[in-house]
């Protein structure tokens, strides 16, 4: 069956593990233990998968440059849900990533009809501001996408790489789909490729943290990174011998690029018309390094495929899904404190209908909304999270006194984020913004 994976749409993903078969998404527990020091959510395993992690965790550990990247629609008011990602950027920066944040006005405006003004008013009073109050450093950037020349620039050249066929297959567009839409595609893909351009000092492993319904774009994205690049690396083997070899393609290369490519490698090296054949040279991350500098010095493109990590989403306050369309589904980070410590004492909890019925047969915290709250975003401690769920399971703890704890907890985390707004308010200035003009 077909897991259909709609961007747009809000249908739930229960089934996590499909994910890993059908679309390639590599469970995360793999590159775990490579990680100096995981973030909670990944211990804790809301982020769940991943493709060519290994690729940023390697750059965290030796000191290499790597990237950042998220976009956020302009489209409501900003949530835990995106907490969660921004949270993820945040670390990515503490880690020595340089961030790019793009705020998807393209998109909102195409998808939502929105206008720029409005997108320009939600784009920053809810998301800039937040992202910045979760600790985002000036360091980074933050763009809105049509204020930016260079993705724009960049998304028209990755729409000359791909066809409205290929674009109906990932998306189901139809021929309702409007052109504005089709090029805010083009334009995420941008986005997710632009901190590998040489005025970000070129090509270099760039992590994007999402959900798993954004990863039609990601898929998109890493096959146009593959189109758009000069050469391509491939292993081969020799149908007489069996012997295993590399072998460079020069697909938008011109017979100067592979002379000069040519000169580069160190070993046997034989010259085709379109190709080299690199018969000594075992190393093929060495090789594409190599590949790459020629390339980026003969200005073409040698983008490297994007890394993502996928999280779970949180269920909603009520059970069900969480969405910006039912409110006391879900917290947003400007909710009044009270008001969103109240609606953490109204949520459902994975608890009996009776006390005694809960002390014999135990909680389900794995069902349970607020347990989720503590998980996802106001415990820290790996252990108290562990010692509630073993008191909840063998029936020694009440769902009160979670809900009282997570209610104080969630008190004090929107008291002190809005503080924290309000700062970040006044700092803008210190930030590198690009508005749309
Ligand atoms: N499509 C994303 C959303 O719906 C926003 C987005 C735009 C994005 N550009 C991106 C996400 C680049 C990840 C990477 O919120
Ligand atoms: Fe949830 Fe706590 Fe109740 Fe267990 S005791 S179901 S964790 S609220």
């Amino acid at each position: 069956m077909n897991t259909k994976l709609d961007p747009w749409s809000s249908s739930d993903i229960t089934d996590y593990s499909k994910l890993f078969e059908e679309f390639g998404i590599s469970p995360f527990e793999n590159v775990l233990p490579e990680i100096p020091s995981p973030h909670k959510y990944m211990r804790r395993k809301v982020i769940f998968g991943h493709r060519d992690y290994e690729q940023i965790a390697e750059a965290m550990r030796t000191g290499a440059p790597f990237s950042v990247m998220d976009g956020f629609m302009p489209s409501g008011r900003v949530h835990l849900g995106h907490k969660m990602v921004m949270d993820q950027i945040v670390w990515h920066q503490e880690m020595g990533a340089s961030a790019f944040v793009g705020i998807a006005d393209r998109e909102a405006f195409s998808v939502r009809g929105f206008s720029w003004q409005k997108c320009r008013e939600i784009g920053v009073e809810e998301y800039i501001l937040s992202l910045i109050a979760l600790g985002f450093k000036p360091e980074g950037l933050i763009y809105f996408q049509s204020g930016c020349g260079s993705v724009k620039d960049l998304a028209f050249e990755l729409g000359a790489k791909v066809n409205f066929s290929e674009l109906s297959a990932i998306y189901g567009f139809s021929g309702e789909t409007s052109l504005s839409h089709m090029l805010s595609v083009a334009t995420q893909a941008a986005d997710i490729l632009q901190p590998q351009l040489e005025e970000f000092s070129g090509p270099k492993p760039v992590v994007v943290p999402v959900g798993p319904d954004q990863d039609p774009h990601l898929r998109l994205t890493r096959g146009l990174a593959g189109k758009m690049n000069m050469f391509k690396v491939e292993e081969r083997e020799d149908v007489k011998t069996g012997r295993k070899y590399l072998s460079v393609r020069g697909k938008t290369a011109q017979k100067e690029a592979l002379q000069e490519l040519k000169k580069r490698i160190p070993g046997k090296v034989k010259l085709y018309e379109e190709h080299i054949d690199v018969l000594e040279y075992p190393d093929l991350a060495g090789l594409e390094k190599i590949v790459r500098e020629v390339a980026v010095e003969l200005g073409g493109y040698a983008f490297i495929p994007p890394a993502s990590t996928y999280h779970r989403f949180m269920s909603g306050l009520q059970g069900g899904k969480m969405s910006s369309s039912i409110p006391e589904s879900q917290i947003a980070l400007t909710d009044d404190p009270k008001e969103g410590a109240k609606k953490v004492k109204r949520a459902k909890t994975g608890g009996c209908v009776t006390l005694e019925e809960q002390k014999k047969l135990g909680g389900k915290p794995e069902e349970c909304s607020v347990f989720e709250l503590m998980l996802f975003h106001l415990l820290d401690d790996d252990r108290e999270l562990l010692e509630i769920r073993q008191e909840c399971v063998s029936g020694t703890r009440m769902c009160g006194s979670c809900k009282q704890l997570a209610a104080e907890k969630m008190h004090e985390f929107l008291k002190d984020h809005q503080e924290k707004r309000e700062l970040a308010r006044e700092q803008l200035d210190e930030y590198r913004i690009i508005y749309k003009n």
